[in-house]
């Protein structure tokens, strides 16, 4: 049984790469809805029926549980889809939590009272549906306490690396951190709150300076979810054929998916 990785265009091919480093032996489906891409800009609504059209495209591939490696269905649309859309025997797991499992200093699951943890300033990166969804936010205060978060909506960047436009996509990465670091002048960790954005951390590395940790949210994902399979057995397949399914042109985005992981991609149309 492959596990379903759902993106909406090739951000979740970050959390794809560091799963199968971690995870040699388990079979993927990839869905990237490029067609429709970039979600950060569109209303909550549209978020949770294309994020649900996705999950059913995976369910059709025969994986029960998917992960939403995309920060900004995770954030407008993952609760309602876990309340109200998921059937019997079918599960989907957002990114935030881990995420914010790290920064809080919890082990996977430990839902105790919120406590003060060390890191106070976070600086947050993400599309703007994530950054007015308050999700970040809102996980973070059932954990933690005394926490300022201060986000940057990075407008731009996703449709940006979608189009291969790098010089683009770099020079809006710098202008947006020098906009957060005019609100919050010296962050302790800076979280790249959207899958697009690892392909760019250098950038956000260089230009926040090297006293911000930079919190690699796709390495998170990948132990988390190899907690949650040794924890559910029944969800882990065998085998090592793994797919990858757009909804855009398929050799547009084999190309960038080539590009960005550095070894051969092939999409297919779905
Ligand atoms: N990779 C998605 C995320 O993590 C990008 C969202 C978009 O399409 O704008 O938020």
């Amino acid at each position: 049984m492959p596990v379903g990785i759902f993106d909406s265009g090739l951000g979740g091919l970050t959390v794809l790469d560091t799963v199968s480093q971690k995870m040699p032996t388990q079979s993927l489906i990839y869905f990237g809805d490029n067609a429709n891409a970039p979600y950060g800009v569109r209303e909550p609504a549209d978020i949770y029926k294309l994020t649900t059209i996705g999950l059913e495209k995976l369910w059709d591939e025969g994986c029960d549980l998917v992960i939403l490696a995309c920060n900004t269905a995770s954030a407008a649309a993952l609760r309602s889809i876990q309340e109200n859309f998921l059937p019997e025997g079918k599960r989907c797991l957002g990114v935030f939590v881990p995420l914010i499992e790290a920064l809080t200093e919890r082990h996977w699951g430990d839902n105790s009272a919120p406590k003060e943890v060390s890191i106070k300033k976070v600086a947050l990166f993400a599309t703007p549906a994530t950054v007015s969804s308050r999700a970040f936010q809102r996980e973070l205060a059932f954990r933690a306490i005394g926490v300022d978060v201060e986000a940057q909506a990075c407008g731009g960047v996703v449709d940006a690396i979608e189009e291969g436009d790098f010089l683009l996509a770099e020079s809006l990465v710098r202008s947006h951190v020098a906009a957060l670091i005019r609100k919050m002048p010296s962050p302790e960790a800076a979280v790249l709150g959207c899958t697009h954005y690892p392909i760019l951390e250098t950038i956000f590395k260089e230009t926040l300076g090297p006293s911000v940790k930079v919190v690699s949210q796709a390495a998170l994902v990948a132990e988390s979810l190899m907690d949650y399979l040794d924890r559910h057995p029944n969800m882990r397949g065998t085998g090592i054929v793994s797919k990858f399914l757009t909804t855009g042109d398929p050799r547009k985005v084999s190309d960038r998916a080539t590009q960005f992981l550095k070894r051969k991609i092939d999409f297919e149309h779905c």
